[in-house]
């Protein structure tokens, strides 16, 4: 098909095109307090590898979602970011770490809000302490992965697709 330049002779067609485009996914990873020490945090428990190390490997798996990260030690912040998150992200994949087992505040949040929200954690949290049997996020979240490891946030990721 040829397409000429406007001219004083030409005249102006409205050509409606249909096509289908693909938006990647939305999901974000919220982690709580001390998450940050990951890799230098008691390895025994948590392992060895820093979250940005387990992050960048992430992102590379899995190029056609779009992936983002947050980590704070301040609850506040942490309902902040769920709610600014929480009507237009695909998925949160939420470790509130101890705050899962004393925030009423984060558990609101998560009640509060449209998107899907996976709680996952590192450790098996019921092989260990009582007080981290409690979970404030577990009666609102779609789904809990807990115990696999760095290998939970990923498990929760697939949970999305
Ligand atoms: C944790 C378990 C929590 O009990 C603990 O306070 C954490 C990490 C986990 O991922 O295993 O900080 O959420």
């Amino acid at each position: 098909m040829l397409f000429l330049p406007k001219t004083k002779h030409s005249v102006k067609l409205f050509i409606p095109i249909f096509t289908e485009i693909y938006i990647p996914m939305k999901i974000i990873i919220i982690n709580g307090p001390n998450l940050n020490l990951l890799g230098k945090r008691e390895p025994e428990v948590y392992g060895n590898i820093s979250f940005d190390t387990f992050y960048d490997q992430l992102k590379k798996s899995y190029p056609n979602i779009t992936l983002s990260y947050f980590q704070s030690n301040i609850e506040g912040e942490l309902i902040d970011k769920i709610q600014e998150v929480g009507f237009t992200y695909d998925g949160i994949i939420l470790n509130a770490a101890a705050y899962t087992h004393t925030s009423v505040g984060i558990g609101d949040a998560v009640k509060a809000i449209s998107t899907p929200v996976i709680e996952v954690h590192i450790s098996n949290t019921f092989s260990r302490e009582t007080f981290r049997h409690q979970s404030f996020i577990s009666p609102n979240a779609n789904g809990i992965i807990i115990g696999f490891g760095l290998k939970s946030y990923e498990l929760a990721l697939q949970s999305f697709i």
